[in-house]
């Protein structure tokens, strides 16, 4: 497919060369217009603004968050203003419900149509082709996506014909990986300031009753204090868990696990975190018994 892909970060920068790497024709686009140079050696060609990537069949977007998705989507040289008709936005950043809705209405005025795409999956897994998609929108709309998902990830779930669902998964999921971070944060910590070994401790967890992945690698970057470079930046995180409860208080849906992770990672950025992995929420009960003085 002719495809534009704008916001190549930790993550879109891999998805990218993915594409490319299944033959599909890329344009690439980035607000800081040195990370193009790296794809276009792959063989995409660069756009030096929005526009330029919306002449083809899709654009996807992975950006940061809603303020960044929203500054490259509306105004005459966006996203909305530049797409033919009839072509597609596959919006595979973690967004709010909200901005989900409105930018399905918006397409759908300009004759366009919608994709909301979120993922499940660091850059290890974006660079492997090995994303968990998740994907909402008129059935021919995703059907349209699927080569394009097959060159991204290893299997995608098709959630219904309405884009703020796969939002609210992708939100919901977010909000589990944040809950078991922070409770196998509480546990090392207990374990830790006992004396035992906090690498023997997630062997036998992970190897018994934990045998999910996710506490393989949260567990390991915890033991091993490994929260650079990030991975999933804290400031996205946080942005996770604030969506969740604005979700969450648009459905009346009570979420006090939720509310205490916002106030989690407003203290792991108030202590200097900004520049860490999102599981250095998992260092601050630790922190907080005082065998840590500083967050690493
Ligand atoms: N990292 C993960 O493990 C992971 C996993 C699943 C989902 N996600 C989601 O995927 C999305 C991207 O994550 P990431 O880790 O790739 O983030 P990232 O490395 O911080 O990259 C963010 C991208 O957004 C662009 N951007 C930020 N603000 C902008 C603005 N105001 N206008 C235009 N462009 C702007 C950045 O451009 P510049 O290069 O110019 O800064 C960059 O291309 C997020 O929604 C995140 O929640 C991440």
């Amino acid at each position: 497919m002719k495809v534009g892909f704008i916001g190549l970060g930790r993550m879109g920068a891999r998805m990218a060369a993915n594409l490319l790497k299944a033959g599909h024709e890329v344009t690439v686009y980035n607000r800081t217009p040195g990370k193009t140079q790296a794809l276009v050696e792959q063989g995409a060609h660069a756009a030096a603004q929005v526009a330029d990537a919306c002449r083809g069949d899709a654009a996807i977007t992975m950006l940061a968050d809603d303020g960044a998705l929203e500054s490259v989507v509306f105004g005459a040289k966006g996203v909305i203003g530049s797409l033919g008709q009839g072509a597609l936005h596959i919006c595979m950043s973690t967004i709010s419900v909200a901005l989900s809705e409105r930018l399905a209405a918006a397409h759908a005025n300009a004759g366009q149509c919608f994709v909301a795409a979120p993922v499940f999956g660091r850059p290890e897994a974006a660079a492997a082709a090995k994303l968990f998609i998740v994907a909402a929108g008129a059935p021919d709309a995703v059907d349209t996506c699927l080569p394009l998902f097959e060159a991204l990830g290893q299997k995608t779930f098709s959630i219904g014909d309405r884009p703020q669902a796969a939002n609210l998964v992708k939100l919901s999921g977010n909000f589990l990986l944040a809950s078991m971070i922070e409770a196998l944060g509480e546990a090392m910590a207990l374990v830790g300031k006992a004396g035992i070994d906090r690498r023997q401790y997630l062997d036998l967890l992970t190897s018994t009753l934990f045998t999910a992945p996710v506490y393989k690698t949260y567990g390991g970057l915890i033991a091993e204090e490994k929260f650079e470079p990030a991975g999933f930046a804290a400031p996205l995180g946080h942005k996770d868990i604030r969506l969740t409860l604005a979700a969450a208080e648009s459905l009346r849906v009570p979420m006090p696990l939720a509310s205490l992770l916002r106030d989690r990672f407003l203290t792991l950025l108030a202590q200097g975190g900004e520049a860490l992995d999102w599981s250095a929420i998992g260092q601050l009960a630790a922190k907080d018994a005082g065998q840590v003085d500083r967050l690493r």
